[in-house]
C-alpha cells in the first residue's frame, strides 16, 4: 500500500503534491518523493524516509511548477531506499510514474526491456512502467499509457506525467484506490480523499478498470479499452478526521474492512499465469532444499503467534513435515535443536519485534536457514532473514492486529502449498482446487462484513460482562485464541480461550448463569463434540454465540444466538471465522469507550524485551 497525489492547475504544485501526500503518510511511510514540470522538464525529487525528509529537502531546493505528482512509499518490491523511492523515470528521465500496487509479470517485462537496451536503476516493479512508456510512445501520453497497459497484469493505481505531453496527467485505476479531486482551473488525483479535502470537496471515485485524463480545464474518464465514461460527482461531507479513517470511526474498522484486498494482494504475483500452481518467487532455496526440509520451528508472537498456529495444521496436513509453534520470547532461551534440516519460519507484522528478531538470530548463529513473514519489507526481521515472504496488507495503525493476521494466514497456506506442490506430496488437481477456493476468500469476507450490525448487537450485550470464553477444537481453537487476545486487548474483558474438550478440566468451574462463551464449530469432523461441550456450558447457564458454517440446521437447538459464515473449505476456515471475532471486539470496545486504536498499556511495535 502507498500513496498517490497529483495535480494540475495554477498553485505551486510543490505545496499542494507535500500537503496531499502528508494525509497519505497512513498508507506508507518508508520513501517519498514529487515530480514537478519545470522550465519544459520533468524534474524529480525523492528520498529515503518519512515525508520529512523529502520536505527539508525540498525546502534546500525547491521545484517550481503548477503540474506534478507525488508519492509515499510502502516497500514491496525493493527495499526502502533513494533509487527504489517513486516517481521512477524511463531511460531519459522525460516521464514520471508513481504507483501504488503492484505489477505481477514485471519481471518478464524487465527481462525484455533490459534485452532491448533499457536501463533500470532500481529493484521496482514500477520503473518498467516508465521504460514501456518510452517503447510504446505514440506522440501523445494518453493513448501511449493505454497501450502500456495492454502488456501488464496486475494490481495498480498509477499516476503518470511527461515532458513529452505536458499539462497532463493521466491516472488509472485497476484493483488499488484512486479518486479525482475537481476544483475551479484545476484538478487532482490521489489514493484517498483526505489528500483533496484541503482543495476541493468535488471529487470522482474511480472504478476498476477506469482511466482518466487530467488537465487544469478538465478531466475526461474512459475504460480501458478507451470508451468515455459519464461519472457521477460525489460530494464528501465527512470532516478531515474521519476522512483519514476512510469515513471510518477507527483504524481497527477500516483495517478490518481492508481484508478482502490485503487477501488477493497478498495472492497476487505469487502464482503460475493460469493460477493453478503456486509459484513464490521471493523463495530462493538453492536446488534440491525443499526436499531437504524434516521439521520446521514457527517462531512469533501474540497475533502472529497464533498465525503460526494456524500455518502448523495447514503445513503438517498438506506436507507432513511435522512442525512445532513457539512463541518468540520462550524459543530465544530454550536451546532448540535445529539441525541442517530444519526449516525456521519467523512471522512478525513489524519486523522489529525484539524477541522474534533475537530468535531469528540465534537460528541464523546456529546455521539454520530462516524464512520470515513480514509487512514491512525494510525492517529488521526482513532485511536479517534468508528469505523473505511480505504480506501486503500495508500499514497497520491499529495496535490489535487484524489484517496481517489474515495475510499471514495467507501467506502460511501459499507456503504450505508451495512444500506440498514442489515435494511432490499434491497432486496438481488439488492444488488449482484449493487456490480456486483462496482466490473466493475476498467475496466470502464481504459477505460477512454484511453481518457487522448483528455482531455489534450481539457485542454490545457481551460488553456488560467482565468475562468471555472462546471455545474451539483443532484450528478453530487456534482462531479462538485469536479471537480471546482480541476481546481481552481493546475491551479489557477478562477473556480466555480454551480446547473446548479441556474445559471440564478446571475451567468450567468459571462459567456462571449468563456468561458469554463463543463457541467455534467449523471443524466437520468434530462438530458433534464441540455440540456436546456447548451443551456442557449451557448447562451450567451460560449465555452461547455459535459460530458456524451455513447450512448448519442443528448449531441454533443449542446456541443461543448463531452467527453463520459462508461455506469455503475446512483449511480456509480460520481466514473466515477471525473476521466476527475481530469485529466482536471492535464493537465491545466501542460500547465500553476505550480507546480503540490505541489500548493502554500496548505498543504496536514491541521493540524491547
Ligand atoms: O509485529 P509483530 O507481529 O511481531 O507483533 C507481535 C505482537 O506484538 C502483536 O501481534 C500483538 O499481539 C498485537 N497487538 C495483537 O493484536
Amino acid at each position: 500500500m502507498c500513496g498517490i497525489v497529483g495535480y494540475v492547475g495554477s498553485k505551486n504544485a510543490q505545496d499542494v503534491l507535500l500537503s496531499g501526500l502528508a494525509k497519505l503518510e497512513y498508507r506508507g511511510y518508508d520513501s517519498a518523493g514529487i515530480a514537478i514540470y519545470e522550465n519544459g522538464e520533468v524534474k524529480i525529487s525523492k528520498t529515503v524516509g518519512r515525508l520529512a525528509a523529502l520536505e527539508s529537502m525540498l525546502a534546500d531546493s525547491p521545484l517550481s511548477g503548477k503540474v506534478g505528482i507525488g508519492h509515499t512509499r510502502w516497500a514491496t518490491h525493493g527495499k526502502p531506499s533513494d533509487e527504489n523511492a517513486h516517481p521512477h523515470a524511463g531511460c531519459a528521465s522525460d516521464f514520471a510514474v508513481v504507483h501504488n500496487g503492484i505489477i505481477e509479470n514485471y519481471q518478464q517485462l524487465k527481462d525484455r526491456l533490459m534485452v532491448a537496451g533499457h536501463r533500470f536503476v532500481s529493484e521496482t516493479d514500477t520503473e518498467i512502467i516508465a521504460h514501456l512508456l518510452e517503447e510504446h510512445w505514440t506522440g501523445e501520453l494518453f493513448a501511449t499509457v493505454l497501450k502500456v497497459l495492454k502488456e501488464v497484469r496486475g494490481a495498480y493505481a498509477l499516476a503518470i506525467m511527461t515532458q513529452r505531453d505536458p499539462g497532463k496527467l493521466v491516472a488509472v485505476r485497476k484493483h488499488s484506490p484512486l479518486v479525482i479531486g475537481l476544483g475551479q482551473g484545476e484538478n487532482f488525483c490521489a489514493s484517498d480523499i483526505p489528500a483533496l479535502l484541503g482543495y476541493t470537496r468535488d471529487v470522482l471515485i474511480m472504478e476498476e478498470g477506469e482511466i482518466a485524463l487530467i488537465t487544469d480545464a478538465a478531466v475526461e474518464c474512459f475504460d480501458l479499452s478507451g470508451r468515455p465514461l459519464e461519472k457521477k460527482v460525489f460530494q464528501v461531507t465527512w470532516d478531515a478526521v474521519a476522512a483519514e479513517k476512510g469515513g471510518f470511526d477507527h483504524y481497527m474498522l477500516k483495517e478490518i474492512h481492508e481484508q478482502p484486498r490485503a487477501v488477493r494482494d497478498t495472492m497476487s504475483g505469487r502464482l503460475s499465469e493460469d493460477g493453478k500452481r503456486v509459484t513464490l518467487p521471493e523463495i530462493k532455496w538453492p536446488d534440491g532444499f525443499v526436499q531437504t526440509w524434516d521439521r520446521i520451528h514457527i517462531v512469533a508472537a501474540g497475533t502472529s503467534y497464533h498465525a503460526g498456529l494456524v500455518g502448523k495444521a495447514v503445513i503438517e496436513s498438506l506436507t507432513r513435515i511435522p512442525v512445532d509453534v513457539e512463541i518468540a520470547s520462550e524459543y530465544r532461551y530454550r536451546d532448540p535443536i535445529l539441525t541442517a534440516h530444519t526449516l525456521v519460519i519467523v512471522i512478525s507484522q513489524s519486523g522489529e519485534t525484539a524477541d522474534t528478531l533475537a530468535a531469528l538470530r540465534i537460528s541464523k548463529e546456529r546455521g539454520v536457514r530462516v524464512l520470515a513473514i513480514t509487512n514491512v519489507v525494510g525492517s529488521s526481521v526482513a532485511r536479517e532473514a534468508d528469505d523473505v515472504i511480505v504480506t501486503w496488507a500495508g500499514p497497520e495503525i491499529s495496535v490489535a492486529s487484524t489484517k496481517a493476521y489474515t495475510t499471514q494466514l495467507i501467506a502460511l497456506y501459499l507456503l504450505a502449498l508451495y512444500l506440498g506442490q514442489e515435494r511432490g506430496r499434491l497432486g496438481a488437481e488439488f492444488v488449482a482446487d484449493f487456490l480456486e477456493d483462496m482466490r473466493e476468500l475476498p467475496k466470502r469476507l464481504e459477505e460477512i462484513l454484511g453481518s457487522s450490525p448483528w455482531i455489534e448487537r450481539t457485542a454490545k450485550d457481551f460488553s456488560v460482562w467482565e468475562d468471555a470464553f472462546f471455545l474451539g477444537r483443532g484450528t478453530d481453537y487456534a482462531v479462538a485464541l485469536e479471537g480471546a487476545l482480541k476481546y481481552k486487548e481493546i475491551s479489557y474483558i477478562h477473556a480466555e480461550a480454551y480446547p473446548a474438550g479441556e474445559l471440564k478440566h478446571g475451567t468450567l468451574a468459571l462459567v456462571v448463569e449468563g456468561v458469554p462463551v463463543i463457541a467455534l464449530v467449523t471443524v466437520d469432523a468434530l462438530y458433534e463434540k464441540s455440540v456436546s461441550n456447548i451443551k456442557e456450558v449451557k448447562a451450567r447457564g451460560a449465555h452461547v454465540l455459535a459460530i458456524s458454517w451455513a447450512g448448519d440446521e442443528e448449531i441454533g437447538k443449542s446456541a443461543d444466538r448463531v452467527l453463520y459464515i459462508p461455506r469455503t473449505r475446512a483449511e480456509l476456515a480460520p481466514v473466515l471465522l477471525v473476521l466476527p471475532l475481530q469485529l466482536l471486539a471492535y464493537y465491545a470496545s466501542v460500547a465500553r469507550g476505550n480507546d480503540v486504536d490505541k489500548p493502554r498499556n500496548l505498543a504496536k511495535s514491541v521493540t524491547v524485551e
